[in-house]
Protein backbone atom coordinates (compact mmCIF):
# COMPACT_ATOMS: atom_id res chain seq x y z
CA UNK A 1 0.00 0.00 0.00
CA UNK A 2 2.97 2.43 0.12
CA UNK A 3 5.36 0.70 -2.59
CA UNK A 4 5.96 4.26 -4.18
CA UNK A 5 8.31 5.12 -1.29
CA UNK A 6 9.46 1.60 -0.34
CA UNK A 7 11.92 -0.82 -2.47
CA UNK A 8 12.68 -3.36 -0.09
CA UNK A 9 10.16 -5.88 1.73
CA UNK A 10 9.78 -6.24 5.21
CA UNK A 11 11.65 -8.48 7.24
CA UNK A 12 9.80 -11.38 8.71
CA UNK A 13 10.67 -10.07 12.33
CA UNK A 14 8.82 -6.70 10.84
CA UNK A 15 6.12 -8.13 9.34
CA UNK A 16 5.49 -10.85 12.97
CA UNK A 17 5.32 -7.77 15.27
CA UNK A 18 3.38 -5.80 12.73
CA UNK A 19 0.17 -7.97 11.47
CA UNK A 20 -2.77 -7.54 13.68
CA UNK A 21 -5.01 -9.46 11.18
CA UNK A 22 -5.34 -12.50 13.68
CA UNK A 23 -7.17 -10.00 16.14
CA UNK A 24 -8.22 -7.31 14.45
CA UNK A 25 -10.65 -9.35 12.07
CA UNK A 26 -13.45 -9.16 14.59
CA UNK A 27 -13.92 -5.40 12.98
CA UNK A 28 -14.68 -6.58 9.77
CA UNK A 29 -18.34 -5.76 9.96
CA UNK A 30 -17.67 -2.22 11.59
CA UNK A 31 -14.36 -1.52 9.09
CA UNK A 32 -17.08 -2.06 6.24
CA UNK A 33 -19.94 -0.18 7.88
CA UNK A 34 -17.40 3.12 8.20
CA UNK A 35 -16.55 2.46 4.81
CA UNK A 36 -19.92 2.11 3.50
CA UNK A 37 -20.94 5.32 5.57
CA UNK A 38 -17.50 7.19 4.41
CA UNK A 39 -18.01 5.96 0.48
CA UNK A 40 -21.86 7.55 0.74
CA UNK A 41 -20.64 10.99 2.05
CA UNK A 42 -17.75 11.24 -0.97
CA UNK A 43 -20.39 10.83 -3.46
CA UNK A 44 -22.91 13.05 -1.93
CA UNK A 45 -20.20 15.80 -1.26
CA UNK A 46 -18.82 15.36 -5.13
CA UNK A 47 -15.39 13.88 -3.70
CA UNK A 48 -16.10 9.98 -6.17
CA UNK A 49 -18.64 9.92 -8.61
CA UNK A 50 -21.66 8.14 -8.37
CA UNK A 51 -20.48 5.11 -10.23
CA UNK A 52 -17.70 4.56 -8.31
CA UNK A 53 -19.92 4.91 -4.60
CA UNK A 54 -21.88 1.73 -6.66
CA UNK A 55 -18.97 0.40 -7.60
CA UNK A 56 -17.71 0.22 -3.78
CA UNK A 57 -20.80 -0.19 -2.44
CA UNK A 58 -21.52 -3.14 -3.94
CA UNK A 59 -18.08 -4.92 -3.40
CA UNK A 60 -18.27 -4.33 -0.02
CA UNK A 61 -21.54 -6.38 0.18
CA UNK A 62 -19.69 -8.83 -1.50
CA UNK A 63 -16.92 -9.11 1.24
CA UNK A 64 -18.97 -9.09 4.02
CA UNK A 65 -20.89 -11.91 2.42
CA UNK A 66 -17.53 -13.40 2.13
CA UNK A 67 -16.77 -12.92 5.32
CA UNK A 68 -19.74 -14.59 6.51
CA UNK A 69 -19.73 -17.19 4.80
CA UNK A 70 -16.20 -17.82 6.27
CA UNK A 71 -14.88 -18.00 2.52
CA UNK A 72 -12.97 -14.89 2.98
CA UNK A 73 -8.71 -15.25 2.44
CA UNK A 74 -7.00 -13.37 5.28
CA UNK A 75 -3.38 -12.26 4.46
CA UNK A 76 -0.88 -11.58 7.27
CA UNK A 77 0.61 -9.49 4.54
CA UNK A 78 -2.03 -7.43 4.22
CA UNK A 79 -1.33 -6.66 7.97
CA UNK A 80 -4.73 -5.60 9.09
CA UNK A 81 -8.30 -5.86 8.74
CA UNK A 82 -8.52 -2.29 6.76
CA UNK A 83 -5.30 -3.78 4.06
CA UNK A 84 -7.54 -6.74 3.81
CA UNK A 85 -10.89 -5.45 3.48
CA UNK A 86 -9.07 -2.69 0.73
CA UNK A 87 -6.71 -4.83 -0.98
CA UNK A 88 -10.34 -7.15 -1.59
CA UNK A 89 -12.00 -4.60 -2.80
CA UNK A 90 -9.19 -3.63 -5.05
CA UNK A 91 -9.43 -7.11 -6.92
CA UNK A 92 -12.99 -6.89 -6.86
CA UNK A 93 -13.40 -3.22 -8.63
CA UNK A 94 -9.70 -2.14 -9.82
CA UNK A 95 -9.13 1.87 -9.28
CA UNK A 96 -12.52 2.40 -7.92
CA UNK A 97 -11.44 0.74 -4.48
CA UNK A 98 -8.15 3.24 -4.21
CA UNK A 99 -10.72 6.46 -4.39
CA UNK A 100 -12.44 5.20 -0.91
CA UNK A 101 -9.63 6.21 0.87
CA UNK A 102 -9.90 9.68 -0.01
CA UNK A 103 -10.40 12.00 2.92
CA UNK A 104 -9.33 9.47 5.44
CA UNK A 105 -6.77 7.53 6.74
CA UNK A 106 -6.48 3.86 8.93
CA UNK A 107 -6.08 6.10 12.20
CA UNK A 108 -9.08 7.58 12.00
CA UNK A 109 -10.98 4.34 10.71
CA UNK A 110 -9.21 2.09 13.25
CA UNK A 111 -10.67 4.49 16.02
CA UNK A 112 -14.27 4.27 13.85
CA UNK A 113 -14.57 0.73 13.76
CA UNK A 114 -13.21 0.43 17.23
CA UNK A 115 -15.66 2.54 19.03
CA UNK A 116 -18.48 1.00 17.32
CA UNK A 117 -17.59 -2.65 18.15
CA UNK A 118 -17.45 -1.49 22.30
CA UNK A 119 -20.60 0.79 21.78
CA UNK A 120 -22.37 -2.64 20.37
CA UNK A 121 -20.84 -4.47 23.19
CA UNK A 122 -22.16 -2.35 25.81
CA UNK A 123 -25.52 -2.58 24.39
CA UNK A 124 -25.21 -6.31 24.71
CA UNK A 125 -24.12 -5.78 28.24
CA UNK A 126 -27.01 -3.93 29.45
CA UNK A 127 -29.43 -6.98 27.89
CA UNK A 128 -27.00 -9.42 29.63
CA UNK A 129 -27.33 -7.49 32.96
CA UNK A 130 -30.78 -7.09 32.73
CA UNK A 131 -31.56 -11.10 32.57
CA UNK A 132 -29.39 -11.31 35.39
CA UNK A 133 -31.27 -8.64 37.55
CA UNK A 134 -34.47 -10.64 36.29
CA UNK A 135 -33.08 -13.62 37.77
CA UNK A 136 -32.12 -12.21 41.14
CA UNK A 137 -35.55 -10.74 41.44
CA UNK A 138 -37.47 -13.86 40.26
CA UNK A 139 -34.84 -15.17 43.52
CA UNK A 140 -36.00 -12.62 45.75
CA UNK A 141 -39.46 -13.02 44.76
CA UNK A 142 -39.73 -16.66 45.63
CA UNK A 143 -37.58 -15.97 48.90
CA UNK A 144 -39.26 -12.93 50.40
CA UNK A 145 -39.59 -14.24 53.44
CA UNK A 146 -36.88 -16.63 53.96
CA UNK A 147 -34.86 -16.50 56.49
CA UNK A 148 -31.04 -16.42 56.54
CA UNK A 149 -28.15 -15.06 58.39
CA UNK A 150 -26.83 -12.04 57.68
CA UNK A 151 -23.17 -11.56 58.22
CA UNK A 152 -20.62 -8.81 59.09
CA UNK A 153 -17.12 -10.05 59.18
CA UNK A 154 -18.62 -13.54 58.01
CA UNK A 155 -19.89 -14.22 61.43
CA UNK A 156 -23.49 -14.04 62.01
CA UNK A 157 -24.64 -11.02 62.60
CA UNK A 158 -28.63 -10.62 62.05
CA UNK A 159 -30.67 -12.50 60.39
CA UNK A 160 -32.09 -11.06 57.13
CA UNK A 161 -34.01 -12.37 54.39
CA UNK A 162 -32.81 -14.58 50.85
CA UNK A 163 -34.97 -12.10 49.19
CA UNK A 164 -33.18 -9.09 50.57
CA UNK A 165 -29.72 -10.43 49.65
CA UNK A 166 -30.57 -10.98 46.12
CA UNK A 167 -31.79 -7.80 46.08
CA UNK A 168 -28.72 -6.29 46.88
CA UNK A 169 -26.80 -7.35 44.06
CA UNK A 170 -29.84 -6.72 42.02
CA UNK A 171 -28.74 -3.01 43.17
CA UNK A 172 -25.29 -3.55 42.11
CA UNK A 173 -26.05 -4.37 38.49
CA UNK A 174 -28.42 -2.15 37.98
CA UNK A 175 -25.35 0.51 38.85
CA UNK A 176 -22.98 -1.54 36.23
CA UNK A 177 -25.98 -1.27 33.90
CA UNK A 178 -25.97 2.50 33.93
CA UNK A 179 -22.40 2.93 34.24
CA UNK A 180 -22.16 1.33 30.77
CA UNK A 181 -25.06 3.35 29.09
CA UNK A 182 -22.75 6.65 30.61
CA UNK A 183 -19.56 5.32 29.04
CA UNK A 184 -22.04 4.82 26.31
CA UNK A 185 -23.22 8.49 26.05
CA UNK A 186 -19.89 9.61 26.19
CA UNK A 187 -18.28 7.97 23.56
CA UNK A 188 -21.16 8.03 20.79
CA UNK A 189 -19.23 10.59 19.18
CA UNK A 190 -17.63 9.97 15.58
CA UNK A 191 -14.06 10.35 14.90
CA UNK A 192 -14.38 9.34 11.31
CA UNK A 193 -12.98 12.33 8.84
CA UNK A 194 -10.10 13.15 11.23
CA UNK A 195 -8.09 11.54 8.69
CA UNK A 196 -4.84 10.93 9.72
CA UNK A 197 -4.23 13.59 12.51
CA UNK A 198 -4.99 17.04 10.98
CA UNK A 199 -8.17 16.81 8.97
CA UNK A 200 -8.48 17.07 5.38
CA UNK A 201 -8.80 19.59 2.84
CA UNK A 202 -11.56 17.50 1.04
CA UNK A 203 -15.28 19.36 1.56
CA UNK A 204 -16.26 16.09 3.85
CA UNK A 205 -19.41 16.19 5.74
CA UNK A 206 -18.83 14.34 9.02
CA UNK A 207 -21.96 14.97 10.37
CA UNK A 208 -23.25 12.51 7.45
CA UNK A 209 -21.07 10.39 8.24
CA UNK A 210 -21.53 10.54 11.99
CA UNK A 211 -25.09 10.18 11.65
CA UNK A 212 -25.30 6.99 9.23
CA UNK A 213 -23.13 5.26 12.02
CA UNK A 214 -25.62 6.06 15.09
CA UNK A 215 -22.82 8.54 16.30
CA UNK A 216 -24.52 11.92 18.16
CA UNK A 217 -21.85 13.94 16.40
CA UNK A 218 -18.54 14.06 14.55
CA UNK A 219 -15.60 14.43 17.48
CA UNK A 220 -14.79 17.95 17.36
CA UNK A 221 -10.79 17.94 17.50
CA UNK A 222 -8.83 15.87 15.02
CA UNK A 223 -5.81 15.28 17.05
CA UNK A 224 -8.20 13.67 19.80
CA UNK A 225 -10.43 12.18 17.58
CA UNK A 226 -7.55 9.73 16.23
CA UNK A 227 -5.46 9.31 19.69
CA UNK A 228 -8.29 8.86 22.32
CA UNK A 229 -8.87 5.46 24.02
CA UNK A 230 -10.58 6.38 27.24
CA UNK A 231 -13.47 5.33 25.63
CA UNK A 232 -12.26 2.17 25.94
CA UNK A 233 -10.51 2.60 29.30
CA UNK A 234 -13.79 3.67 30.67
CA UNK A 235 -15.57 0.57 29.23
CA UNK A 236 -12.95 -1.65 30.61
CA UNK A 237 -12.85 -0.21 33.99
CA UNK A 238 -17.25 -0.22 33.90
CA UNK A 239 -16.79 -4.20 32.94
CA UNK A 240 -13.94 -4.37 36.04
CA UNK A 241 -16.59 -3.38 38.33
CA UNK A 242 -18.79 -5.65 36.83
CA UNK A 243 -16.71 -8.21 37.17
CA UNK A 244 -16.10 -7.28 40.91
CA UNK A 245 -19.45 -7.77 41.96
CA UNK A 246 -19.96 -10.90 39.65
CA UNK A 247 -17.06 -12.43 41.67
CA UNK A 248 -18.44 -11.23 45.25
CA UNK A 249 -21.94 -13.26 44.65
CA UNK A 250 -19.86 -16.13 42.97
CA UNK A 251 -18.05 -16.29 46.17
CA UNK A 252 -21.26 -16.59 47.98
CA UNK A 253 -22.03 -19.60 46.13
CA UNK A 254 -18.78 -21.24 46.90
CA UNK A 255 -19.27 -20.88 50.24
CA UNK A 256 -22.91 -21.52 50.68
CA UNK A 257 -22.87 -24.53 48.08
CA UNK A 258 -20.02 -26.55 50.68
CA UNK A 259 -21.35 -29.16 53.35
CA UNK A 260 -20.55 -27.27 55.64
CA UNK A 261 -22.90 -24.05 54.92
CA UNK A 262 -25.60 -25.92 52.74
CA UNK A 263 -27.30 -22.80 52.19
CA UNK A 264 -28.20 -23.35 48.53
CA UNK A 265 -27.42 -25.90 45.96
CA UNK A 266 -27.21 -26.05 42.46
CA UNK A 267 -28.25 -28.78 39.94
CA UNK A 268 -26.20 -30.92 37.91
CA UNK A 269 -25.85 -27.69 34.99
CA UNK A 270 -23.99 -25.47 36.70
CA UNK A 271 -22.21 -28.00 38.74
CA UNK A 272 -18.96 -30.85 37.89
CA UNK A 273 -17.95 -34.00 39.69
CA UNK A 274 -14.48 -35.05 40.61
CA UNK A 275 -12.49 -37.70 38.82
CA UNK A 276 -11.61 -39.38 42.45
CA UNK A 277 -13.88 -38.11 44.67
CA UNK A 278 -17.73 -39.52 43.98
CA UNK A 279 -19.49 -37.51 46.21
CA UNK A 280 -18.13 -34.28 45.41
CA UNK A 281 -20.26 -31.81 43.20
CA UNK A 282 -17.98 -28.56 42.47
CA UNK A 283 -19.60 -25.40 41.63
CA UNK A 284 -16.58 -24.96 38.71
CA UNK A 285 -19.16 -22.27 37.30
CA UNK A 286 -19.25 -19.88 40.26
CA UNK A 287 -15.42 -20.48 40.84
CA UNK A 288 -14.51 -19.60 37.43
CA UNK A 289 -16.80 -16.42 37.55
CA UNK A 290 -15.28 -15.60 40.81
CA UNK A 291 -11.43 -15.83 38.75
CA UNK A 292 -12.61 -13.58 35.58
CA UNK A 293 -12.22 -10.47 37.24
CA UNK A 294 -9.01 -10.81 36.93
CA UNK A 295 -8.29 -10.96 33.16
CA UNK A 296 -10.93 -7.91 33.20
CA UNK A 297 -9.30 -5.70 35.03
CA UNK A 298 -5.67 -7.20 33.74
CA UNK A 299 -7.02 -5.84 30.48
CA UNK A 300 -7.86 -2.31 32.30
CA UNK A 301 -4.16 -2.16 33.98
CA UNK A 302 -2.68 -2.85 29.74
CA UNK A 303 -4.99 -0.89 28.17
CA UNK A 304 -3.95 2.19 30.73
CA UNK A 305 -0.28 1.48 30.79
CA UNK A 306 -0.33 1.29 27.04
CA UNK A 307 -1.75 4.30 26.52
CA UNK A 308 0.05 6.13 29.45
CA UNK A 309 2.73 8.73 28.12
CA UNK A 310 1.95 8.37 23.85
CA UNK A 311 2.20 11.46 22.88
CA UNK A 312 -0.52 12.93 20.32
CA UNK A 313 -1.36 11.45 18.07
CA UNK A 314 -1.52 8.16 16.84
CA UNK A 315 0.80 5.68 17.33
CA UNK A 316 1.31 2.28 16.29
CA UNK A 317 1.05 1.35 20.23
CA UNK A 318 -2.44 1.72 20.09
CA UNK A 319 -3.12 -1.35 17.65
CA UNK A 320 -2.00 -3.40 21.12
CA UNK A 321 -5.68 -1.57 22.47
CA UNK A 322 -7.59 -4.27 21.51
CA UNK A 323 -6.79 -7.74 22.33
CA UNK A 324 -7.40 -6.88 26.34
CA UNK A 325 -10.60 -5.56 25.00
CA UNK A 326 -11.91 -8.43 23.36
CA UNK A 327 -10.74 -10.78 25.63
CA UNK A 328 -12.12 -8.42 28.75
CA UNK A 329 -15.66 -8.63 27.21
CA UNK A 330 -15.44 -12.31 26.19
CA UNK A 331 -14.94 -13.30 29.91
CA UNK A 332 -17.53 -10.63 30.79
CA UNK A 333 -19.89 -12.02 28.47
CA UNK A 334 -19.52 -15.40 29.43
CA UNK A 335 -19.57 -15.00 33.54
CA UNK A 336 -22.76 -12.72 33.10
CA UNK A 337 -24.01 -15.81 31.49
CA UNK A 338 -23.49 -18.14 33.60
CA UNK A 339 -23.95 -16.26 36.86
CA UNK A 340 -27.66 -15.55 35.36
CA UNK A 341 -27.88 -19.74 34.56
CA UNK A 342 -26.55 -20.24 38.01
CA UNK A 343 -29.05 -17.96 39.67
CA UNK A 344 -32.00 -19.11 38.14
CA UNK A 345 -30.65 -23.05 38.93
CA UNK A 346 -30.07 -22.15 42.77
CA UNK A 347 -32.46 -23.91 45.49
CA UNK A 348 -32.02 -22.44 48.70
CA UNK A 349 -32.37 -24.82 51.28
CA UNK A 350 -34.35 -23.29 53.37
CA UNK A 351 -34.54 -25.51 56.74
CA UNK A 352 -30.84 -25.23 57.29
CA UNK A 353 -31.05 -21.21 56.12
CA UNK A 354 -33.67 -20.72 58.77
CA UNK A 355 -31.22 -22.82 61.37
CA UNK A 356 -28.18 -21.37 60.71
CA UNK A 357 -30.06 -17.81 61.55
CA UNK A 358 -31.10 -18.60 64.69
CA UNK A 359 -27.55 -20.06 65.75
CA UNK A 360 -25.09 -17.63 67.14
CA UNK A 361 -26.78 -15.42 69.27
CA UNK A 362 -28.17 -13.77 65.68
CA UNK A 363 -30.87 -12.23 67.52
CA UNK A 364 -29.25 -10.10 70.64
CA UNK A 365 -29.21 -6.90 68.77
CA UNK A 366 -33.15 -7.69 69.12
CA UNK A 367 -33.22 -8.70 73.33
CA UNK A 368 -31.13 -5.20 73.21
CA UNK A 369 -33.72 -3.14 72.00
CA UNK A 370 -36.93 -4.85 73.79
CA UNK A 371 -35.13 -3.55 76.78
CA UNK A 372 -34.25 0.25 75.34
CA UNK A 373 -38.15 0.26 74.44
CA UNK A 374 -40.28 -1.89 76.86
CA UNK A 375 -37.87 -0.69 79.86
CA UNK A 376 -36.27 2.25 78.33
CA UNK A 377 -32.89 1.22 79.25
CA UNK A 378 -30.02 3.26 77.85
CA UNK A 379 -28.61 1.26 75.05
CA UNK A 380 -25.43 0.53 76.48
CA UNK A 381 -26.53 -0.81 79.32
CA UNK A 382 -29.16 -2.92 77.40
CA UNK A 383 -25.84 -4.26 75.61
CA UNK A 384 -24.34 -5.04 78.46
CA UNK A 385 -27.36 -6.87 79.92
CA UNK A 386 -28.05 -8.43 76.84
CA UNK A 387 -24.16 -9.93 76.81
CA UNK A 388 -25.18 -11.19 79.87
CA UNK A 389 -27.63 -13.37 78.56
CA UNK A 390 -25.61 -14.26 75.68
CA UNK A 391 -22.72 -15.47 78.52
CA UNK A 392 -25.77 -17.16 80.07
CA UNK A 393 -27.53 -18.94 77.21
CA UNK A 394 -23.87 -20.10 75.68
CA UNK A 395 -23.17 -21.61 79.30
CA UNK A 396 -26.39 -23.79 79.25
CA UNK A 397 -25.74 -24.94 75.26
CA UNK A 398 -29.31 -22.91 74.22
CA UNK A 399 -30.29 -20.38 71.78
CA UNK A 400 -31.67 -17.28 72.65
CA UNK A 401 -34.98 -17.86 72.32
CA UNK A 402 -34.76 -21.33 74.27
CA UNK A 403 -33.58 -19.76 77.86
CA UNK A 404 -36.15 -20.19 80.45
CA UNK A 405 -37.96 -16.23 81.77
CA UNK A 406 -36.71 -17.19 85.16
CA UNK A 407 -32.59 -17.49 83.33
CA UNK A 408 -33.55 -13.82 82.07
CA UNK A 409 -34.96 -12.34 84.82
CA UNK A 410 -31.26 -13.11 86.84
CA UNK A 411 -29.64 -11.28 85.19
CA UNK A 412 -32.45 -8.28 84.62
CA UNK A 413 -35.37 -8.80 86.67
CA UNK A 414 -37.44 -6.12 85.02
CA UNK A 415 -37.51 -8.68 81.68
CA UNK A 416 -41.14 -9.98 81.18
CA UNK A 417 -42.68 -12.93 78.95
CA UNK A 418 -42.87 -10.06 75.92
CA UNK A 419 -39.52 -10.72 75.31
CA UNK A 420 -40.14 -13.54 73.53
CA UNK A 421 -42.03 -12.07 70.66
CA UNK A 422 -38.70 -10.62 69.22
CA UNK A 423 -36.19 -13.52 69.70
CA UNK A 424 -36.78 -15.84 66.67
CA UNK A 425 -35.55 -14.60 63.59
CA UNK A 426 -38.03 -14.06 61.59
CA UNK A 427 -39.54 -11.90 64.19
CA UNK A 428 -36.20 -9.88 64.28
CA UNK A 429 -36.21 -9.54 60.19
CA UNK A 430 -39.42 -8.77 60.50
CA UNK A 431 -39.08 -6.04 63.02
CA UNK A 432 -36.40 -3.99 60.42
CA UNK A 433 -38.96 -2.19 58.36
CA UNK A 434 -37.17 0.70 58.19
CA UNK A 435 -36.72 2.03 54.65
CA UNK A 436 -34.37 -0.50 52.78
CA UNK A 437 -34.44 -3.14 55.86
CA UNK A 438 -34.63 -6.53 55.32
CA UNK A 439 -38.18 -7.21 56.65
CA UNK A 440 -40.55 -9.39 54.22
CA UNK A 441 -42.69 -6.71 53.50
CA UNK A 442 -40.10 -4.34 52.57
CA UNK A 443 -38.89 -6.91 49.92
CA UNK A 444 -41.89 -7.53 48.60
CA UNK A 445 -42.27 -4.08 48.01
CA UNK A 446 -39.23 -4.23 46.47
CA UNK A 447 -40.00 -7.33 44.07
CA UNK A 448 -42.69 -5.31 43.15
CA UNK A 449 -40.82 -2.21 42.10
CA UNK A 450 -38.15 -3.67 40.23
CA UNK A 451 -40.91 -5.83 38.46
CA UNK A 452 -42.09 -2.80 37.36
CA UNK A 453 -38.92 -1.37 36.13
CA UNK A 454 -37.51 -4.36 34.24
CA UNK A 455 -41.43 -4.59 32.50
N1 LIG B 1 -3.79 -1.79 12.59
C1 LIG B 1 -3.69 -0.45 13.06
C2 LIG B 1 -4.19 -0.35 14.50
O1 LIG B 1 -4.79 -1.24 14.94
C3 LIG B 1 -4.49 0.45 12.18
C4 LIG B 1 -4.00 1.85 12.14
C5 LIG B 1 -2.67 1.88 11.48
N2 LIG B 1 -2.25 3.22 11.22
C6 LIG B 1 -1.03 3.48 10.88
N3 LIG B 1 -0.73 4.71 10.66
N4 LIG B 1 -0.12 2.55 10.77
O2 LIG B 1 -3.96 0.62 15.16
Amino acid sequence: MWGGRFSDTPSGIMQAINVSIDFDKRLADQDIQGSLAHAAMLAKQGIISSDDHAAISQGLAEIKAEIDAGDFAWSAELEDIHLNIEGRLREKIGDAAGRLHTGRSRNDQVATDFRLWVRGNLDHFAGRLDALIRALVEQADANTDTIMPGFTHLQSAQPVTFGHHMLAYAEMFARDKSRMEDCRARMNESPLGAAALAGTPYPIDRDMTADALGFDRPMANSLDAVSARDFAIEALSAASICATHLSRLAEEIVIWTSAQFAFISLSDKYTTGSSIMPQKRNPDAAELVRAKVGRIVGATTSLMIVMKGLPLAYSKDMQEDKEPVFDAFEALDLALAAMTGMIGDMTPNKDRLAEAAGAAYSTATDLADWLVRSLNMPFRDAHHVTGTIVALAEKQGKTLDALSLADMQSVEPKITDDVFSVLSPLASASSRLSYGGTAPSNVRAQVKRWKKKLG
